[in-house]
């Protein structure tokens, strides 16, 4: 339901990846928008309106010329129900139209006539894509404030391989949630663990725990949503990489504590979601450890790894510091020892058996101030509203 109550204008030009804007439009659709699809003449040779029509369950216009709406002004009255116009796939051409004002057909016209945000999703063959009239065109269109997303890099239709293919539907779908979120750390940079961590007994085996990642992923998107520069350093996980965000792949507690001391510099925030196993086996075996006889067990020892945590808010130049606390038992009483032992300005508090694994969760924070409960909800709706309380506590200059 991230969309509900939005309109967008879906437009699609000339190109291959029309395919992909089916899927973009069951993903906006199922988001609750109402998506509205206007094609170009060269669109409808990749995709039909029928099946554009069937997949938004809305006529599909294509002709300047169409008088099924309001006035009879299609590129008028279309544009004025939208809250974002998005192209795509936008083809050279398009772009071409777009950067000098020319409107010769309903889409290019509804653009020029528009009254709210436009993004496109260039999508072309690689040298028309890196063509100095082609990148001439697209600064035209960054500074008179059109948003540009993608174009991706990969294999592409015409068998080579480069810049120019178009954004994948999942990705489309989070840049036009993000477009529409407010942005509050807007111009900040935000590092942040998640995960669980991974230590290990022998080379196959070792010790991790229920850690999903979850709410971690949820913070890095909504952290990227709301205008920051994300870099999540995650322990082993199988969730999606949030769009826009910058991600490293750890698996011990010594890695992620060498990977968050390496780019700590000038970072604004810095958000420990993690798990962190607090100790690791010193006696790793170099072979797989084997069962001799029955009654056989193996003897580990063990030293504690770093507190990532306190160490970060330890630093000279530390950023503001947020971690999170899972207990089993007394939970106000251990969380605010926590945040006071780290010496850190806020701690979130998961209430309950265990978060782990679980798309929802109830919080209490923990500051100077006091204590705010937070009822149980969506873990991706608790991010945006964990964000927009660590904003209301941030230093007003960034660090940049
Ligand atoms: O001490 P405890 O593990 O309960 O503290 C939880 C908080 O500290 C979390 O934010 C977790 O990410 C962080 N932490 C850490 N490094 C550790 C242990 C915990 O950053 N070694």
């Amino acid at each position: 339901m991230e969309l509900a109550g939005k309109t967008i204008i879906l437009g699609l030009t000339g190109g291959i990846s029309c395919y992909k804007s089916a899927e973009l439009t069951r993903l906006l659709t199922k988001a609750s928008a109402s998506v509205q699809v206007v094609m170009t003449d060269s669109a409808t040779q990749f995709i039909t309106p029928l099946t554009m029509q069937a997949l938004s369950g809305r006529p599909v216009f294509t002709s300047q010329w169409d008088t099924r709406i309001g006035n009879n002004m299609a590129h008028i009255d279309l544009s004025r129900k939208a809250d974002a116009i998005l192209i795509a796939p936008a083809s050279t051409n398009f772009i071409a139209k777009l950067a000098n004002g020319l409107c010769d057909d309903l889409l290019s016209t509804l653009c020029i006539a528009r009254d709210g945000p436009l993004l496109i999703a260039p999508a072309m063959n690689l040298q028309m894509w890196s063509h100095p009239a082609t990148q001439r065109n697209v600064s035209q269109l960054r500074s008179d404030g059109v948003s540009i997303i993608g174009p991706a890099n990969g294999a592409q239709a015409c068998g080579e391989i480069g810049d120019g293919r178009m954004l994948e539907p999942e990705d489309l779908y989070e840049a036009l949630v993000g477009f529409f979120q407010q942005k509050l750390l807007s111009g900040r940079r935000v590092l942040l663990t998640a995960g669980p961590t991974f230590e290990p007994i022998d080379p196959v085996r070792g010790l991790t725990n229920l850690s999903s990642g979850k709410m971690g992923f949820a913070l890095a998107r909504a952290a990227q949503q709301a205008g920051a520069e994300v870099h999540l350093i995650s322990g082993p996980s199988a969730l999606a990489t949030p769009y826009g965000v910058k991600r490293s792949d750890v698996q011990t507690a010594q890695q992620m504590y060498d990977c968050a001391m390496e780019n700590v510099g000038n970072q604004d925030l810095f958000i420990a979601v993690a798990a962190v196993s607090d100790w690791r086996v010193s006696n790793i075996a170099r072979h797989k450890i084997k069962k001799k006889h029955d009654t056989d067990v193996p003897q580990f020892s063990f030293v504690q790894n770093p507190d990532i945590l306190a160490s970060i808010a330890a630093l000279p130049q530390a950023p503001f510091c947020i971690g999170f606390a899972a207990e089993s038992d007394d939970l106000e009483k251990h969380a605010d020892a926590k945040r006071r032992r780290k010496k850190i300005p806020l701690l979130v508090a998961n209430l309950g058996p265990t978060t782990f694994g679980q798309d929802n969760n109830e919080v209490i924070l923990f500051d100077d101030t006091g204590q705010q409960h937070f009822a149980r909800t969506d873990k991706v709706t608790l991010a945006r509203l964990l964000i927009a309380e660590i904003t209301k506590r941030l230093p007003t200059q960034s660090k940049k």
